[in-house]
């Protein structure tokens, strides 16, 4: 029996997750052995017992093999005192189960390259994945704060990394690099940033061990540039917390929409919560405008990362796929004139292409 804790949040994210659970529905009348619990996660939880991570939900993560989450997050709750604001409750989640790798993917599906903010000849069968440390680095740097100084408020944090931590990622990065074109980018900021260079210097080490896999460096300033201008020379990008959210973002441009990019997190037991890269979107919650896609491949990747079953996962990727071949659009990816689909719809279509494409 595959347990499976679904979280869905906030904003929009109760609707994409709902989505995601009918793509899993086809799988289980199929008979796949699946059971779901769900769980209060940020606003949500804060709402119903002032706490964004709640013990009940993080009892149910610890004692799930997997975590399908939606999004956190909402403007009603940034006045909130910081450890009762969402955010808290996801990094609270990744921290406790140790969630260091975080896989994130960006592959132009040939349906969408024109929906990309670049040029489609740019793009296209752009496929590169970022390797992201998910638990360390300035998010969770301590001391921490905002302090007087001399009658006025300063703020800090403090960007630290230990040798383990940047090199069980490292780890993370070479396999993987393996497992596809074989090169490894590493991002820092060395020229700059004491704990970047530890980081650029152990993942040289570690390196040692994986003589097949052709290791780069590169500073993060020129990386968010060589992103938009030629984001093809890329296959793996293996960098720190603070690095890894903004070249993600950055990277779900070149796919067409920041609706389309999942995201696995690991720990080194096989756990994994899986969640779309963007965040709860409140300014479309409620209006079916939400694109699911990333939702739905997100739960490809639980497949293919914390139950072993990459069949399944890639049924999942191909029924996407055929959807978009069949021209179905939510907004956010839809062409100036192209009808648009609902968030309801879309998952509808997937799940019509996943039940035909049974095997
Ligand atoms: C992400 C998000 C989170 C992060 C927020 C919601 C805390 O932006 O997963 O990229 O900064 O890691
Ligand atoms: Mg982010």
């Amino acid at each position: 029996m595959i347990r499976i804790a679904v979280l869905p949040g906030d904003g929009i994210g109760p609707e994409i997750v709902a989505e995601a659970l009918k793509v899993l529905e086809v799988l289980r009348a199929e008979g796949l052995a699946v059971e779901t619990t769900t769980g209060l996660v940020g606003g949500a939880a804060v709402d119903a017992h002032g706490d964004p991570l709640p013990d009940t939900t993080l009892a149910l993560c610890q004692s799930s093999q997997a975590i399908l989450f939606g999004a956190i997050g909402g403007p009603r709750y940034d006045t909130l005192p910081r450890e009762q604001r969402p955010e808290r409750g996801l990094l609270r989640l990744r921290k406790a189960l140790d969630l260091f790798a975080n896989l994130r993917p960006a592959q132009v599906f040939p349906q969408l390259a024109a929906a990309s903010a670049l040029k489609p000849e740019v793009v296209a069968g752009l496929d590169i994945l970022i390797v992201r440390e998910l638990t360390g680095d300035i998010y969770f740097g301590e001391p921490r704060g905002i302090r007087i100084e001399q009658g006025q408020r300063v703020g800090f944090n403090t960007m630290i990394y230990s040798e383990a931590e940047i090199r069980r990622v490292a780890h993370v990065g070479f396999q993987a690099a393996r497992r596809r074109q074989g090169r490894l980018c590493s991002v820092d900021k060395m020229n700059v940033l004491e704990s970047t260079q530890l980081w650029r210097d152990v993942v040289t080490e570690v390196h040692a061990e994986y003589p097949d896999v052709a290791l780069s460096h590169m500073l993060v300033d020129n990386a968010a540039m060589q992103l938009v201008r030629n984001p093809r020379q890329f296959d793996v990008l293996l960098t720190g917390n603070i690095f890894g959210d903004i070249l993600s973002d950055e990277a779900s441009m070149l796919t067409g929409s920041i609706g389309m990019l999942p995201s696995a997190s690991l720990n080194a037991a096989g756990q994994g919560l899986y969640e779309p890269i963007h965040g709860s979107a409140p300014d479309i919650a409620g209006r079916g405008l939400a694109n699911p896609l990333a939702q739905i491949l997100s739960l490809a990747m639980l497949f293919r990362h914390s139950v072993d079953r990459p069949d399944l996962a890639a049924r999942i990727e191909r029924a996407v796929e055929q959807t978009l071949a069949a021209g179905l659009r939510t907004a956010d990816i839809a062409l100036p004139g192209e009808a648009v689909v609902s968030t309801v719809q879309m998952g509808d279509a997937v799940v019509h292409a996943l039940a035909q494409g049974h095997p």
